[in-house]
């Protein structure tokens, strides 16, 4: 996230509230706490990760959503919204959904960080799912278990840039790297109206 950020002298420090989507135990949000006075909330479907959340990560507000929206929260409510390696487990009516709901609670020109499975991490797909990649299509393994880290997308830029940006500018997009977890590719959006 570091990387995205300072390429465009966004600091973590600005911000006064910022929503971590799909924070699973806080292995992000318990880091971002040491860079901002923002109110900090963490929102995920898995219940018992939002209940060790709670339990142990008293500095923040964190909540329990549906695997589809919405949120709880009201509309324009965040200055920065994260959400890292969650798109990465959403068939494309889920992604299509978040998307939208991610929008209504960002702040007028707020921004979205979000990563995805995309070119550097295709050598493992078959013949058939890198064609149905190259050609700007959402790759999707074992679709039934939307949410679980078994289910698996696939997605190119150009896919993002047609399917996902609606509202948004696409601030940049870095293609993922070892020092970025996993080698997922990392985005920036922001909110335009
Ligand atoms: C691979 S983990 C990443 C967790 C965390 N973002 C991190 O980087 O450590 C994926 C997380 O996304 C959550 N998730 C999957 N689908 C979700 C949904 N529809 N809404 C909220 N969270 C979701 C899972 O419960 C899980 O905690």
């Amino acid at each position: 996230m570091d990387v995205l950020l300072r390429r465009h002298d966004i600091a973590l420090s600005t911000f006064e509230s910022i929503l971590d989507f799909g924070c699973g135990c806080g292995r992000l949000i318990r880091h971002v706490e040491t860079r901002t006075a923002a109110k900090l909330h963490g929102s995920d479907y898995n219940p018992e990760l939002i209940a060790w959340c709670k339990r142990n990560l008293p500095f923040g507000e964190f909540f329990t959503n549906e695997l589809a929206p919405p949120l709880q929260y009201a509309d324009a409510t965040f200055d920065f919204i994260y959400a890292r390696s969650v798109f990465t487990h959403l068939p494309q009516h889920l992604q299509t959904q978040w998307m939208r709901e991610l929008h209504r609670v960002l702040k007028p020109g707020g921004h979205l960080y979000f990563t995805m499975h995309g070119r550097p991490l295709v050598a493992g797909l078959t013949a058939e799912q890198q064609e149905s990649f190259e050609r700007g299509r959402l790759v999707v393994t074992y679709s039934s278990l939307a949410g679980e880290n078994l289910c698996s997308t696939y997605a190119s830029r150009e896919y993002v840039e047609r399917e996902l940006l609606e509202g948004f500018a696409l601030v940049d997009h870095l293609e993922g790297r070892d020092e970025e977890h996993l080698k997922q590719d990392v985005y920036l959006f922001r909110k335009q109206r």
